[in-house]
C-alpha cells in the first residue's frame, strides 16, 4: 500500500508544470511534489500517475516513491497567488505526492544531446509509454529527470509525470487495445531504443496479478462516479482488462523504426518553412522566444 502522510508546510508551487504541483513537507519529514485533486486535470490524472508509475517501478524502471498526502488548505494559507489559493482550497483531503528529488534537472533537448542513455533502457521506457499510451514524454516535454546531480553518484534517468497516460480511460468504449502509439517525437527516440528487446523482456512480466496489485493502490475515492461502472472495483477491472489485452497485442503497437534526429530536424524545418509561407509579413518577424522549433509554436493565440 502507498504510505499516507499529512502535509505540514506548503513550500512553493512548481509553475513550470501545467497542473501547478506544489513542493510540500510532510509529517514524516519527507519532501514531496504534490499533484492536487483540485487541478483541472482531475482524478483521472492521479489514477494514471499511480497505475503507470507503480507499473514502471515493478518493471525495474527508476521512479520516485509515491505517497498519499492528506492536505489541509490552511497549510498553504500564506501562498500569495490567487490561482494557487483556489487550487489548494479545492484540494482538501487526499492528494498524491511524489518523493522530491533535490537538485534534479529536467531532461531537456540540450541535456539529451550529451547524456548517455543505454539503448535497452530507452527501449524499456518507450515500451512502457506505448503500453500505457503516454502522450506526454516528447522531446520538448520529456517528463524525465536526471538525478543525482552533485557528483556523489552517476546521474541517472528518472521517470515522472504520467498524468497524461492511459488516454483510453477518457473513452472506454472507443479505444482498441491494439491502437498504434505515436512515438515519432518521443524524448528517447534519438537514443537508439531497443524496443524489441524491451518487449521480449517486459511483456511476460505484465501479468494479471501484477496489474491487479497496481490497481489496488488507487484509492476508491478516485474511482467512484465513473459513468457506466457500478463500483470502484468494476473500474479497476476495466483497467486490468484493457492493459492485459494491450500487452498481449504488443506486436500491433510496438514502436520500431525511429526517425533520426536529422530526419526530425529536417521535418521541423520543412514544417516551419511551410507555416511561415502562409503568414502575413508582420507575423513572420515575431521572434522565437521559447527556444522551440518555430513549427511547434502557435502564434495564432496572439491574434485574438
Ligand atoms: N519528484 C520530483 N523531484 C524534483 N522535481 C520534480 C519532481 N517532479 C516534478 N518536478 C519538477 O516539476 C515540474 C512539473 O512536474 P510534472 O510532474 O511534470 O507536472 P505537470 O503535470 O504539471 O507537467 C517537472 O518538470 C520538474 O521540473
Ligand atoms: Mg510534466
Amino acid at each position: 500500500m502507498l504510505k499516507e502522510v499529512a502535509a505540514i508546510r506548503y513550500v512553493a508551487p512548481l509553475h513550470s508544470g501545467g497542473s501547478v504541483p506544489g513542493v510540500v513537507e510532510a509529517d514524516d519529514l519527507g519532501t514531496y511534489v504534490v499533484k492536487f485533486t483540485g487541478a483541472a486535470q482531475g482524478h483521472k490524472a492521479l489514477v494514471a500517475e499511480i497505475v503507470v508509475g507503480e507499473l514502471a517501478r515493478a518493471l525495474g524502471l527508476r521512479f520516485p516513491e509515491l505517497v498519499l498526502v492528506h492536505f489541509d488548505p490552511a497549510v498553504g494559507g500564506h501562498e500569495p497567488h490567487q490561482e494557487v489559493q483556489d487550487l489548494l482550497r479545492a484540494s482538501a483531503g487526499l492528494n498524491l505526492g511524489m518523493d522530491y528529488l533535490p537538485g534534479a534537472k529536467d531532461f531537456t533537448p540540450e541535456i539529451a544531446r550529451t547524456f548517455p542513455v543505454d539503448p535497452l533502457e530507452a527501449g524499456r521506457v518507450i515500451w512502457l509509454d506505448a503500453l500505457t499510451v503516454n502522450v506526454d514524454r516528447t522531446v520538448h516535454s520529456s517528463n524525465l529527470m536526471v538525478w543525482p546531480t552533485l557528483g556523489i553518484a552517476p546521474p541517472r534517468l528518472w521517470l515522472i509525470d504520467h498524468g497524461a497516460a492511459l488516454v483510453f480511460h477518457h473513452r472506454w468504449d472507443a479505444s482498441s487495445p491494439e491502437k498504434a502509439y505515436d512515438f515519432r517525437r518521443h524524448a528517447l527516440g534519438g537514443h537508439h531504443p531497443d524496443t524489441r528487446a524491451a518487449d521480449a523482456e517486459l511483456a511476460p512480466r505484465v501479468t494479471e496479478d501484477l496489474l491487479r496489485a497496481v490497481l489496488a493502490e488507487v484509492p476508491d475515492a478516485w474511482l467512484t462516479d465513473e459513468p457506466g461502472f457500478a463500483s470502484p472495483d468494476a473500474v479497476r477491472e476495466a483497467y486490468v482488462g484493457y492493459l492485459l489485452a494491450r500487452v498481449r497485442a504488443s506486436a500491433a503497437w510496438l514502436p520500431t523504426d525511429f526517425p533520426t534526429r536529422e530526419q526530425l530536424a529536417a521535418e521541423d524545418a520543412d514544417r516551419a518553412e511551410r507555416t511561415q509561407r502562409g503568414r502575413p509579413d508582420w507575423l513572420k518577424r515575431v521572434p522565437d522566444l521559447h527556444g522551440k522549433p518555430a513549427a511547434e509554436q502557435d502564434w495564432s493565440v496572439h491574434l485574438g
